[in-house]
């Protein structure tokens, strides 16, 4: 396969399953700027934003990036434990109130494909299987409706996700991750049930951090791509000046697992079978599940990170994209 961004070299294919915030979008620019990488399709999720206004992102940011010929499938609306999703304060705090940082991107011309996110998600394991791997970076219900609909998606899916916190802290609550606390049920099925889970979660995404200088070097391309790019990582920045004033930078999450999809000797992983809980105080913590000690592990968990090798990574790759190549 020929990547219009790489030349000739032999490509993975992937899903991003994006709840369109600031580090999603980063993550899809490291996507589209990967020359091993064949990006297939977006599937949205919700979390940083509605549903539908990720789908509305997904589809600006595509033709903003040169690549509006990718499809983008709605997904699930709300957590399979609830009847319906608001955004939290913290969330629109942190991406704006628009999920990218409230810089203004026009509409895109294309719409949303008409076929479902969990059809196409069992669809593209069937066709695919081990040449493709599924990203998710939000709330996983797309994910474990999928597993619960076809269980040949969740014997075959490669799945590497951001999300929770296995030896740091939690940043929604002392022990639980944003992702997995918009749908733990969803979490705990993805990794009891799935047969190739990695976790990408704080323990490594809090290391990967970006500062007002990379993001000054994207404004200075003078393209659209680089100034939305600049302008809405320094929103996500500013937020974190709030948030994690300790940290020095943003968190990069959501593209550390796209690295790590693409290579994962950018982390060291721990195998681990996981759960996550789901009652009591440490509802949406993910552990060690108890149960499958000793079995051989479906899941592990990226416990280091090679931060200087990531960053060089992400620059080069997202710098392709701010650049309009
Ligand atoms: C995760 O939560 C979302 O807000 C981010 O986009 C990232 O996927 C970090 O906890
Ligand atoms: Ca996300």
């Amino acid at each position: 396969a020929t990547n219009p961004r790489g030349g000739e070299v032999k490509m993975t294919k992937i899903i991003l399953d994006l709840d369109m915030g600031i580090d999603d979008a980063l993550a899809l620019a490291y996507a589209l700027g990967s020359p091993e990488l064949d990006l297939i399709g977006i599937t949205a999720t919700y979390g940083n934003v509605l549903v539908q206004d990720g789908v509305r992102n997904d589809l600006a940011l595509l033709e903003l990036f040169g690549r509006p010929d990718i499809p983008v499938f709605a997904g699930e609306s709300h957590a399979l434990a609830k009847d319906g999703f608001e955004v939290l304060p913290i969330s629109e705090f942190i991406h704006g109130t628009n999920g990218i940082g409230d810089v203004t991107v026009p509409d895109a011309a294309a719409c949303c494909q008409k076929q479902s996110a969990v059809d196409f998600l069992i669809d593209s394991v069937a066709k695919y299987g081990d040449d493709l791997v599924i990203v998710p970076t939000g709330a996983m219900t797309n994910i474990a409706t999928a597993m619960r609909r076809s269980p040949e998606f969740a014997e075959h899916a490669h799945i590497v996700f951001m999300g929770g916190a296995l030896a740091v802290p939690g940043n929604v609550s002392p022990c639980v991750e944003a992702n997995i606390s918009q749908d733990p049920e969803a979490a705990d099925i993805m990794v009891r049930h799935g047969k190739d889970v990695t976790m990408v979660g704080l323990d490594v995404t809090l290391q990967t951090l970006l500062t007002y200088e990379e993001t000054r070097k994207w404004r200075e391309y003078g393209t659209p791509a680089g100034q939305l790019l600049a302008d809405a990582t320094d929103y996500y920045i500013k937020a974190y000046e709030t948030t994690a004033p300790e940290l020095g930078g943003c968190g990069l999450h959501d593209p550390l697992a796209v690295g790590v999809a693409i290579d994962p000797t950018l982390v060291t992983l721990l195998p681990i079978n996981l759960k996550v809980d789901l009652e009591g105080p440490t509802r949406g913590r993910t552990i060690g599940d108890e149960n499958r000690m000793g079995e051989s592990t479906t899941t592990r968990v990226a416990v280091a990170v090679d931060v200087p090798r990531f960053l060089t990574e992400f620059m080069t790759r997202v710098g392709k994209v701010a650049a309009g190549l």
